[in-house]
């Protein structure tokens, strides 16, 4: 056994994935000190939400709550695989961030009456294989794939931002911190030392993650 799981068994291990990855999607997952940036829209600036508006919203909010479900899947990949021990406490805290990303997306679509995706399961397992598979082939690989996972992300946000009503302040105030946070992420993974991924690889990662937004649309 590698150096770099210390104390923990080979099974710990697939324990401790197992347990997390059933927080993520069916419990609630640890989360920072922050509190949500929903909690800052002032009564007087909340609006009332057509049918449609609140669909739509409940809709895109899936999407970004998918999209965080993979995020987490990914990180706890790398974790796992991670050679370096300072890149895994650096990448400690963004899977953590991630996580309030999942919690104030999952509120959102609860007060917009809607559910989160039913292929959760399937976005989690899926991230974390890619996420250690990306942390076996080395940490500035590993690193580069975050970099480009969030860039990716702060793109979509912007789509999201774009073409979710105006009047739905609170989706739209969550949209405006996570955007700033995965911002954050990559410029973390670059400081850090990731390498520029070849562009077939980001191709590939912008095609599943189009398969996953439009499944996460719907379902
Ligand atoms: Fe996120
Ligand atoms: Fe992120």
């Amino acid at each position: 056994m590698s150096h770099s799981n210390r104390h923990f068994t080979p099974l710990d291990l697939v324990v401790l994935q197992i347990d997390n990855g059933l927080r993520t999607i069916f419990g609630k997952p640890v989360v920072t000190e922050r509190s949500n940036p929903q909690d800052k829209v002032t009564e007087k600036s909340k609006q009332e939400l057509s049918t449609t508006e609140k669909t739509f919203s409940a809709r895109l909010m899936r999407i970004n709550h998918a999209g965080e479900v993979a995020a987490q899947g990914l990180y706890q990949g790398q974790a796992l695989t991670a050679k370096l021990p300072d890149v895994r406490d650096k990448m400690q805290r963004a899977a953590e961030e991630e996580n309030d990303h999942l919690a104030w997306c999952e509120r959102r679509i609860n007060e917009l009456n809607s559910h989160t995706s039913y292929f959760n399961p399937l976005w989690y397992f899926g991230s974390v294989s890619i996420g250690a598979l990306a942390g076996v082939a080395g940490d500035k690989w590993s690193l580069g794939f975050v970099a480009e996972t969030e860039r990716q992300v702060v793109k979509h946000l912007d789509e999201h931002l774009e073409s979710i009503s105006e009047n739905d302040v609170e989706s739209r105030a969550v949209l405006e911190q996570m955007k700033i946070d995965e911002g954050h992420h990559a410029t973390v993974a670059i400081e850090s030392g990731a390498a520029e991924l070849p562009l077939p690889v980001k191709q590939v990662m912008a095609l599943t993650s189009k398969v996953m937004t439009k499944t996460a649309y719907w379902v």
